[in-house]
């Protein structure tokens, strides 16, 4: 009825294939290496703190998205009071032009891949 071998054996096979990426990257001698976005504006501060950047840019696209298209508001004003027009292309690309070394090496990193640029126009790779 109750087979204890049998079960450490399933938990052992169970726990080698959830952890597998983790061995097989080190085992591999493929590094974890954590993405690291490279920031090329000489200016200091991003349209919010960096935490809530990192955290919930895609929450913002989205708001900036409805205000401009559904009300037709088009000026952000920044928690450090400078204002931006709320423009995926001409606001955060005008700072982050490197998509490649920017917002592709976390996206990459994750595996997400914004359609956005189906229709926006993207940046051309100054570096
Ligand atoms: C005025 C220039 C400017 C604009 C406009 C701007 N950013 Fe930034 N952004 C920065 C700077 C500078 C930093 C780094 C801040 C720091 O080091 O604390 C940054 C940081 C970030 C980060 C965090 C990066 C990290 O290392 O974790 C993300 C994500 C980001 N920006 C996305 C965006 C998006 C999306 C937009 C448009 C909604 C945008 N930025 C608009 C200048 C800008
Ligand atoms: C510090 C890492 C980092 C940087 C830099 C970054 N992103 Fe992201 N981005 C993420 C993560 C993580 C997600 C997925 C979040 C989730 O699934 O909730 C994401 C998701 C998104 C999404 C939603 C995509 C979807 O299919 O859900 C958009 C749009 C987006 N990012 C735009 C940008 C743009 C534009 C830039 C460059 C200006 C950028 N991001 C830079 C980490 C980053
Ligand atoms: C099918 C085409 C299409 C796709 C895909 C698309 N958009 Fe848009 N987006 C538009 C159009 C059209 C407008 C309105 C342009 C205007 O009024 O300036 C717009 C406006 C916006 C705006 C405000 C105006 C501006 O200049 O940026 C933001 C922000 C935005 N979209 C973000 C996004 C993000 C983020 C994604 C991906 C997650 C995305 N869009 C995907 C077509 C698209």
């Amino acid at each position: 009825m109750y087979d204890g071998g049998k079960i450490v054996v399933g938990l052992v096979v169970f726990i080698g294939v959830v952890t597998f990426p983790l061995w097989y990257r080190q085992a591999s001698g493929e590094a974890l290496r954590a993405p690291e976005p490279k920031i090329v504006t000489d200016a200091k501060e991003c349209v919010a703190p960096t935490d809530y950047m990192r955290a919930s840019h895609q929450a913002m696209l989205n708001e900036w998205r409805d205000l401009v298209v559904r009300d037709g508001m088009r000026v952000y004003v920044a928690f450090n009071g400078q204002e931006h027009e709320m423009s995926l292309s001409n606001t955060c690309m005008k700072c982050h032009p490197n998509k490649v070394e920017f917002c592709d090496q976390c996206h990459n990193y994750i595996g997400v891949v914004p359609y956005c640029w189906d229709c926006h126009i993207e940046p051309k790779e100054s570096n």
